[in-house]
C-alpha cells in the first residue's frame, strides 16, 4: 500500500529558516527557470544578502518531509539597489523624463523571486505564494520582473500576474549583464480578494 501524498503547507519564512532552506529553494528556482545547475552557486550569496533588505519577507510552500516546493520573496525597493537603478534608467529612457518612473518608484515592493517547482505547478501554489507574500509586504505597490520569453510551460506566470492585474511598466527591457529581454510588471496593492479575480483559464 502506497502512503497517502503529503499535503503541502504554505509557511512563511524568517531569516534562519530561509537560510536553512536556502538550497532547496534555489532547486526549485533553477528547476522551475531551466537554468544551468551552476547558476545556484551563484544565487546562494545574493539571496542571502536580500534576506537582510528592508521589508524583505519570504514564503514557502513544504511538501513531503518538509523540502521547499515553491518559494517567494522579495522586499522594499530603494534608491542605490541595483534592480531599481536599472527599472528607473528604463523609464527614464521609456518617457524621456522622470515624472512616472518617481510615481511607480517612490513606495513599492520588488517581488523579486516566485517559482514552484514542474512537478507541483498548476494547482494554485503559485497563486498561494503570490497572496501570502504581498498580504502586509507594507507598500502601495509591487513590482516584478519577468522574462519575455518564459520556461516552459510558455505564459504561465504571465497568466498569473494579468489575471491579477499587473500592468506593463516596461517591456523588452534589457538589464545590464543578461541578453534577455525582460518585462517590469506593476500594481497597486493590496491584491483583490479571490472573489473579484477573473476566472482561471484552464487549459
Ligand atoms: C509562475 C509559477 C510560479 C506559477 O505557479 P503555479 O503553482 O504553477 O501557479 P498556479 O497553480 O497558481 O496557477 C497556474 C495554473 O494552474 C491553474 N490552477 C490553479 N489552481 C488549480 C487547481 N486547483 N486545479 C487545476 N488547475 C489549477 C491555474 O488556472 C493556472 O492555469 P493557467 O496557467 O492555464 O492560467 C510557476 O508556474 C513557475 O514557477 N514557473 C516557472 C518559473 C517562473 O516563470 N517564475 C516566475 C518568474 S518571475
Amino acid at each position: 500500500m502506497t502512503a497517502a501524498p503529503v499535503q503541502p503547507r504554505l509557511v512563511q519564512l524568517g531569516r534562519a529558516e530561509f537560510a536553512a532552506h536556502l538550497d532547496e529553494a534555489i532547486d526549485v528556482y533553477v528547476t522551475a527557470m531551466g537554468y544551468p545547475r551552476g547558476t545556484a552557486r551563484q544565487r546562494r550569496s545574493l539571496w542571502l544578502e536580500h534576506a537582510y533588505r528592508p521589508g524583505w519577507r519570504a514564503v514557502a510552500w513544504l511538501g513531503d518531509r518538509d523540502r521547499v516546493i515553491g518559494v517567494s520573496y522579495g522586499y522594499w525597493g530603494g534608491p542605490g539597489q541595483w534592480w531599481f537603478e536599472e527599472v528607473r534608467r528604463g523609464l527614464r529612457a521609456l518617457r524621456g523624463s522622470g515624472a512616472e518612473a518617481e510615481t511607480w518608484l517612490a513606495d513599492y515592493f520588488e517581488l523579486t523571486e516566485l517559482h514552484v517547482h514542474p512537478e507541483a505547478q498548476a494547482r494554485g501554489l503559485g497563486e498561494g505564494l503570490l497572496r501570502a507574500l504581498l498580504d502586509g509586504a507594507g507598500r502601495s505597490r509591487v513590482l516584478l520582473s519577468t522574462p519575455e520569453h518564459a520556461p516552459a510551460p510558455p505564459g504561465r506566470a504571465w497568466r498569473l500576474y494579468r489575471r491579477y492585474g499587473f500592468r506593463d511598466v516596461l517591456r523588452e527591457h534589457q538589464f545590464t549583464g543578461d541578453p534577455r529581454p525582460f518585462a517590469v510588471l506593476g500594481r497597486e496593492l493590496p491584491l483583490p480578494p479571490v472573489a473579484e479575480l477573473p476566472p482561471h483559464r484552464h487549459r
